[in-house]
């Protein structure tokens, strides 16, 4: 792979710590959030003209459901506003220096329905939550750019799983954490360009998580939203067919 000088965003995040640990990434910016504020266009704009990159792995975000449901404001602002003015920098940036700059974007499954599972990301898009509309609105902001890679996903982090009991009737394609590293460094390295969806074959969250937690109890999704005050993806499961494409073309095992 050619080598790549990275700018990551939210590095210290669940996402952006795993990719700093995996060790799979050579050459990585990672800038503190005083330096760095994806709301604050100032920040992105002087780091932009003290720093050099070829690549962008945008991992900021209000990722929390709940937190996007009880400060929706803030949610927009991070989300789709933030994800605009780095864009926007990007693209000022791009001109600078006559090059364009690979721009790898995480999303999440939940800008699907999250009704009848099985999303291909030809698949319309509409979301079932604030989270979900914001990530939505953050996506619209990315295709502007020419060199981007949308990663549609759901990870979990085998290692730091806090809750006691998990849904049955609840289905999605999450993936552990170091798993969806791992893809981010073959897309990094590939031609591909566009919205891909990332995780591993349908089952149940209960199924996923059992895997790695034999101790985990049943429950079903409605005990789960008795709890929240967001609304919850039945069926969240996505079509995998255009990465195990690329997979093979990439010759991954
Ligand atoms: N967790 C999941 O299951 C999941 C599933 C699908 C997709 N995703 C997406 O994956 C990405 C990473 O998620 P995560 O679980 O790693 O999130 P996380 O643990 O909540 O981390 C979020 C990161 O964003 C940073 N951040 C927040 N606001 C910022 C701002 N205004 N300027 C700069 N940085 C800011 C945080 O920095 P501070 O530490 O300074 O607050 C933190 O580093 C997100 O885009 C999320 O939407 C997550």
């Amino acid at each position: 792979m050619k080598h790549k000088k990275i700018l990551l965003t939210g590095a210290s995040g669940k996402l952006g710590t795993a990719i700093k640990n995996s060790g799979l990434f050579q050459d990585l910016i990672i800038p503190e959030r005083n330096e760095l504020d994806v709301t604050k266009p100032d920040t992105i704009k002087n780091f932009f003209g003290t720093h050099d990159f070829d690549t962008i792995i945008h991992c900021a975000a209000v990722a929390r459901m709940k937190e996007c449901e009880e400060v929706p404001d803030k949610a927009i602002e991070t989300n789709i506003i933030g994800t605009s003015n780095l864009v926007n920098q990007t693209i000022k940036k791009e001109k600078e220096i006559g090059e364009k700059i690979r721009f790898i974007h995480i999303s999440t499954d939940a800008v699907y329905p999250g009704t009848e599972g099985n999303y291909s990301e030809k698949s319309e898009t509409i979301p079932y939550n604030n989270y979900g509309w914001t990530k939505l609105g953050a996506e619209c902001a990315v295709k502007l750019l020419e060199d981007y890679c949308i990663i549609r996903t759901s990870f979990f982090d085998p290692d730091n799983m806090k809750f006691e009991t998990s849904a049955t009737d609840a289905f999605s394609s999450k993936m552990p954490i170091n798993e969806l590293v791992k893809c981010l460094q073959v897309l990094l390295g590939s031609e591909f360009k566009g919205t891909i969806n990332l995780g591993r074959e349908k089952r149940s969250d209960y199924e996923h998580y059992n895997e790695f937690n034999s101790s985990l109890k049943e429950c079903k999704l409605k005990d789960i939203l008795e709890t929240v005050n967001f609304n919850m993806a039945k069926d969240a499961s996505m079509n995998l067919n255009l990465w195990n494409k690329i997979r093979k073309q990439e010759s991954v095992d």
